[in-house]
């Protein structure tokens, strides 16, 4: 049995060294900092056999391009794939006692110790070690990826012998003989790049410092990689091809340790001048060597103190859940890009899966934990859409789109990447998932300016598609064909209900805006007609087609239809399908799978979320009922919303164990492939699982309500979330919710229907809860 990390609700602990858990630890224990991802891998390196690690470095954004293959070619199919690399590794450290260098799987590890701390962002080991030749060193390695320095880690080294003296040899260095995985069949790993996708073209060395200076074959970008090494003993360069090292012998006497710390900087040509960055990488190291290791400590325990201040959802009840809960947070803070160039991918820069693409994930899963808990970086990830629109507005071009903008399924840097169009470019609800988060990002905070200066732009150029791609058909109803919903087991299908009912809030949303801008900022309107040549007429037909939606309903289930078709379809034989071939799509041919009513992930059930207030509670039980029975969850995506809509229509346990499924999805590895890379989109979805599930949260047109309930094995449940610019706390226990306006002048909310105001004068009440039946 491998061994289960312990719970602690403020961080992750392993205690043992274990082969077996090694590769998914290395995705659990990586750090990040929205730009640079760490993998968990040790500083040693990892000599267990091949296919059992993957030593990464990855910078959010940071790609390379290659043509994408199709045997049988088609009209506009995306041409190049882009794809984050495997950049330098410079965390290595190799500890040398004589000729016996230091391996955990050699030798002896007499006690062993990892913890990734959620609250001071240090990833520390400590353990003791008996080389083969009998000679004891205690070792600790502490590792810091800097929150404040988008560019800069460190890490720290204190080594002590414990039954010698002698010399001890600490090679510092630098590795960029490094590629990418190799895909295998799995769709969902990595890409298909074959060999190495940098060439080097510098290798500098001074007393103590190393820096590698490369470049990406076919996106042309430049990057340097440097590192500079701290230590009370001088250091010897060596160098081989792609890599370099210092080497520093230490005069170990028994029991006194010696230290030594290195400061590693990431500089791209996609930021920067490729002039200027070999300037600016030497300039941060010595501004890291000046600061020091505890300065950069302290500094990234003080932006967490900020982050957990705002962001952390406590629940007093259970340890297991409260650390997932943390876990994921955590995580998504160290994924996240925040330049407005960068956005956040499936996996974080934790692994290679999905190829460090940015998905309707961010949109719909991520979006709201970063807008209602850290506002600036959900803005940094609206700015990051408004800076693809050019490429978003080619692309529908491409697609025979004379007007309008459409965002790529899959990208890094705005072109569309996705090689297998029938679950991807198809997926046209990309455009509705971006406008729906400016509608949110709108309603939390009124931001006009915003609106003004990009959003609106935005919205109505993505609005443009769905006339595009609409018709009426003879009974007068909006048709939108030929698309593919979220649902990926299900493809290519006719008025998808999520897709049309998403377009519809999309073209009201659109004609809303122009008419809010007219009397607001008639100037910015103007400007904003004339850029992108609206027609006066455009607005009505918007508003038009909204009206006349087809939104598939069937009568006699009294369910909407996921889309023309499901409904007719045969039904898949779940009693006749082995545990062992799920997720589906490593097991059945598409074809296969899109001829059955069988569902990847939550569609309908996840309209019923984003677009609350169109349903009846009624309306929602059948349809959960309905597409719970014919849902695999094999995607990461769909626990979460089922969580959220048992819980609104009162199916309490299964909102507990959906929620379950999803809080500890990574730390219990339920999806079996964590060691690719976290499920950033599920980690959210664990946030929204708490505040629209059991808190019942929802904000529609502004209007912010409540309608709490407390799972059975829960003392109580607390979080904060910052809305029109006000910093709410809402705290729910077995009898009270309690509403407290932590910062901000004033906030009105609904709880169950009945109104709150709290204000200065009154800034925290307390409403009593009917005792309800609450099981989990
Ligand atoms: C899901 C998509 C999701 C993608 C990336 C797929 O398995 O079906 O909805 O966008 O993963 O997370």
């Amino acid at each position: 049995m491998p061994h289960a990390l312990p719970t602690d609700p403020w961080c992750l602990r392993e205690t043992h060294f274990d082969p077996a858990t090694h590769f998914l630890n290395e995705t659990l224990f990586a750090l990040g900092n929205g730009y640079i991802g760490l993998r968990g891998t040790p500083e040693e390196g990892y000599s267990g056999p091949a296919g059992t690690s993957l030593d990464g470095t990855y910078l959010n954004g940071f790609y390379e391009s290659e043509p994408i293959v199709y045997p049988e070619a088609a009209f506009a199919l995306a041409k190049t794939n882009q794809f984050m690399l495997n950049v330098p590794n410079a965390k290595g450290i190799e500890v040398w006692l004589g000729e016996e260098r230091f391996d955990p799987l050699q030798g002896t590890l007499d006690r062993y110790e990892r913890v990734l701390d959620f609250r001071t962002g240090v990833l520390r080991r400590s353990l003791e070690w008996t080389s083969p030749s009998g000679k004891r060193i205690s070792l600790v390695t502490r590792r810091v990826v800097s929150l404040a320095d988008k560019h800069l880690f460190a890490l720290d080294v204190e080594l002590t012998a414990l039954n010698f003296s002698g010399q001890v040899r600490v090679v510092s260095g630098i590795d960029g003989a490094v590629r990418n995985q190799e895909a295998g069949d799995d769709p969902r790993i990595g890409s298909a790049v074959s060999g190495p996708a940098l060439h080097l073209l510098a290798v500098e060395q001074g007393a103590t410092a190393s820096s590698l200076t490369q470049r990406t074959h076919n996106s042309g970008f430049t990057l340097v990689s440097a590192i500079d090494t701290v230590a009370a003993v001088a250091g010897s360069a060596s160098r081989r091809e792609q890599a370099a090292s210092h080497s520093f012998t230490f005069d170990l006497d028994v029991m006194l340790p010696q230290s030594l710390t290195k400061y590693g900087v990431y500089f791209s040509s996609r930021d920067y001048p490729e002039a200027e960055l070999a300037g600016l990488a030497s300039a941060a190291l010595s501004k890291a060597k000046a600061d020091g290791f505890d300065a950069l400590c302290a500094r990234q325990g003080a932006y967490l103190a900020d982050f957990w201040d705002r962001a952390d959802v406590e629940i007093a009840g259970d340890d297991a859940l409260q650390q997932g809960i943390r876990f994921n947070q955590f995580h998504l803070l160290q994924s996240v890009g925040r330049d407005g160039k960068t956005n956040i991918a499936a996996k974080g820069v934790t692994g290679e899966g999905y190829e460090g693409h940015y998905f309707w994930d961010t949109e719909i899963y991520i979006f709201p934990f970063f807008l209602y808990s850290k506002p600036e970086i959900a803005k940094q990830l609206l700015a990051y859409r408004y800076a693809g629109l050019e490429q978003a507005r080619a692309r529908a071009r491409q697609m025979s789109h004379a007007k309008g903008a459409l965002y790529p399924w899959r990208t890094i840097a705005g072109e569309e990447c996705s090689a297998y169009f029938p679950a991807g470019t198809a997926q046209y609800h990309i455009n509705a998932d971006i406008a729906y988060s400016i509608k949110l990002y709108l309603d939390a905070t009124g931001d006009l300016d915003y609106m003004a200066s990009a959003g609106a732009e935005i919205v109505l150029e993505t609005a443009r598609i769905w006339i595009g791609i609409g018709n009426y058909d003879r009974a007068g109803r909006f048709c939108i064909n030929e698309v593919t919903g979220p649902d990926e087991y299900t493809a290519l299908v006719n008025n998808n209900y999520y897709t049309n009912a998403m377009a519809q809030m999309h073209l009201r949303f659109a004609a809303e805006i122009v008419d809010t801008l007219r009397g607001a900022r008639p100037h910015d309107l103007e400007r904003i007609v004339q850029a992108i040549g609206l027609d006066d007429a455009e607005p009505a037909a918007w508003r038009r087609a909204a009206g006349r939606m087809a939104l598939p309903y069937d009568a006699a289930l009294g369910i909407h239809e996921q889309d023309d078709s499901f409904l007719g379809k045969k039904p898949w034989d779940f009693a006749a399908t082995p545990k062992e071939n799920y997720p589906l799509l490593l097991n059945y041919h598409p074809l296969v799978i899109y001829r059955h009513q069988v569902c990847k992930q939550a569609d309908v059930v996840l309209a019923l979320l984003l677009l609350s207030d169109q349903f009846t509670q009624d309306d929602k039980k059948r349809d959960f009922d309905y597409y719970e029975a014919v849902t695999t969850h094999d995607s990461s995506l769909s626990s979460c919303i089922f969580s959220i809509i048992a819980s609104e229509v009162g199916y309490q346990d299964k909102a507990y164990d959906y929620f379950m499924e999803t809080a500890r999805l990574d730390l219990d590895d339920t999806h079996g492939n964590t060691h690719y890379g976290v499920h950033t989109a599920a980690m959210a979805g664990t946030w929204m699982g708490v505040a629209y599930g059991f808190a019942g949260m929802r904000v529609a047109d502004g209007a912010l309500r409540f309608a709490p309930t407390l799972p059975a094995r829960w003392q109580h449940y607390q979080f904060q979330i910052h809305i029109q610019g006000a910093l709410l706390q809402v705290r729910i226990d077995a009898t009270h919710a309690r509403y407290t306006l932590l910062q901000g002048e004033a906030l009105g909310l609904t709880h169950c229907g009945e109104r709150v105001a709290l204000t200065r004068a009154t800034p925290s009440l307390s409403i009593a809860r009917p005792l309800q039946e609450e099981k989990a």
